[in-house]
């Protein structure tokens, strides 16, 4: 009896603890950001008072900045625009390699606050919309708090009235009968922190977010910088982490009622500003904000000067036990051959768990079970 119980248990607790060990596929810190990302100088798809900038012109303009262990991208803050013209510049970037099952750890120092300003940290297919699914992972309006952490599907999803979590949903359906623009709010889930984001974030000098993608659940944390429950494998950067060591998130979306194997598609990582647009413009004056959102950013360069984006680095995780599995992460076309994230050489993958460790593993379950 003994036996068939710890053999039962241990059929629980291997994949487990597979389940949450992670190595480093790809980390981004200063100019790397420039190789591993493409700038998308596309027209916003939320119709934002932005003019998203390529990479070239972002640097000569010094939008982007990088040095050996900084990231920057900014919006402009010096040029009062013409209303008939072009929107603020801004950056909208998107990463080169699409992920499926995998960790991303955001080590950021300042986002970008004030009045107008609608920054976004998120994964998504944005070549398909909702189609594929899509996780916001920070992300709100008008430099008010918290964080939003948000779902959005394309076909049927809700989540569970009652889950482990801090933070607080404000909605159980995650379907988007069309695109985000189009008045779907996903099933948000505000973090229960002000130092979340904005200006109380910066005052903090910011802090990690961390997301966890399976097919079974979607997982986000948040630690403030000056926090003390930071897992030090999150703030040293380590090259192999474990996610059932950070306790609970402040964000947890299981599959319970919602196949997020075929909801969720392939996703690339996706950082921008806007401004105004459908929904920092609807919601500029309810924040306290003066006046029309797009006067506000046409005529105050001088109050976006602190609408910047600051990263030591971020941080791309594969499954550790998915040794021959690389299909995880694809390339697009603007893949950069230089990038050590390669899922073909399999340069990503560390040890599997040997023979010995799973007998110790067995034979200390059948221990707990006696
Ligand atoms: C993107 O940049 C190219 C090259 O500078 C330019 O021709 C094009 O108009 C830009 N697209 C948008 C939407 O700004
Ligand atoms: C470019 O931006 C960086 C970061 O904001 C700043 O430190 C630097 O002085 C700027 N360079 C110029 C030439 O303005
Ligand atoms: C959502 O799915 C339906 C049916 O599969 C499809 O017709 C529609 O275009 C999709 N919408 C978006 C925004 O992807
Ligand atoms: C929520 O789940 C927890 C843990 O499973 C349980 O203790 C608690 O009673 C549940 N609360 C409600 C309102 O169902
Ligand atoms: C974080 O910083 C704020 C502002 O300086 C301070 O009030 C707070 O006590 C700090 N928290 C911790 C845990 O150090
Ligand atoms: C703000 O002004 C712009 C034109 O400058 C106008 O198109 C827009 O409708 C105004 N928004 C509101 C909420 O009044
Ligand atoms: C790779 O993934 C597939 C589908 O998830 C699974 O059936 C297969 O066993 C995996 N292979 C390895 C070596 O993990
Ligand atoms: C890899 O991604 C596929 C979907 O593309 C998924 O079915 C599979 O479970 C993932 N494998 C691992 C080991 O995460
Ligand atoms: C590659 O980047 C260029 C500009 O940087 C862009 O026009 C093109 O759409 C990108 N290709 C893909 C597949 O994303």
């Amino acid at each position: 009896m003994s036996f068939y119980r710890g053999i039962l248990l241990t059929s629980l607790l291997v994949p487990s603890a597979l389940a949450g060990s992670y190595s480093l596929s790809q980390s981004n810190v200063g100019s790397e950001f420039l190789s591993n990302f493409q700038w998308e100088n596309i027209t916003d798809p939320t119709n934002g008072r932005v003019e998203y900038v390529t990479q070239s012109t972002a640097l000569a303009e010094n939008l982007t900045y990088t040095s050996s262990d900084t990231f920057i991208m900014r919006a402009d803050y010096t040029t009062t625009l013409d209303a008939s013209g072009p929107g603020r510049k801004s950056n909208r970037i998107k990463s080169n390699t699409k992920y499926n099952t995998h960790v991303a750890v955001f080590d950021i120092r300042h986002m970008p606050q004030g009045c107008g300003t609608w920054p976004a940290l998120w994964e998504a297919d944005d070549t398909v919309g909702t189609s594929a699914g899509e996780v916001d992972i920070l992300e709100g309006v008008n430099d008010v708090s918290p964080d939003s952490v948000t779902l959005h599907t394309n076909g049927t999803c809700t989540m569970p009235s009652n889950r482990t979590m801090l933070g607080t949903a404000l909605s159980n359906d995650c379907s988007s009968s069309a695109s985000v623009e189009n008045g779907n709010n996903g099933c948000p889930v505000n973090a229960p922190y002000t130092s979340s984001y904005g200006t109380v974030f910066n005052t903090y000098g910011g802090g990690w977010y961390a997301v966890e993608r399976t097919s079974e659940y979607i997982r986000v944390w948040f630690w403030s910088r000056n926090g003390t429950t930071t897992p030090s494998e999150v703030s040293s950067g380590a090259s192999n982490i474990n996610t059932d060591s950070w306790g609970t998130p402040i964000a947890y979306f299981p599959d319970t009622n919602c196949n997020l194997k075929d909801l969720f598609g392939n996703h690339n990582i996706i950082i921008d500003l806007t401004f105004c647009g459908s929904w920092a413009g609807e919601a500029f004056g309810p924040a306290g904000c003066p006046g029309n959102c797009t006067d506000y950013v046409n005529s105050n360069p001088s109050a976006f000067e602190n609408a910047y984006w600051e990263f030591a680095a971020a941080r791309v995780y594969l499954p550790s036990s998915s040794a021959s599995n690389s299909s995880n992460a694809t390339s697009t076309s603007n893949f950069s051959a230089a990038s050590p994230s390669s899922t073909s050489s399999g340069s990503y993958v560390t040890q599997a768990l040997s023979v010995p460790v799973l007998l110790s593993m067995l034979i200390g379950a059948v221990y707990i079970m006696n």
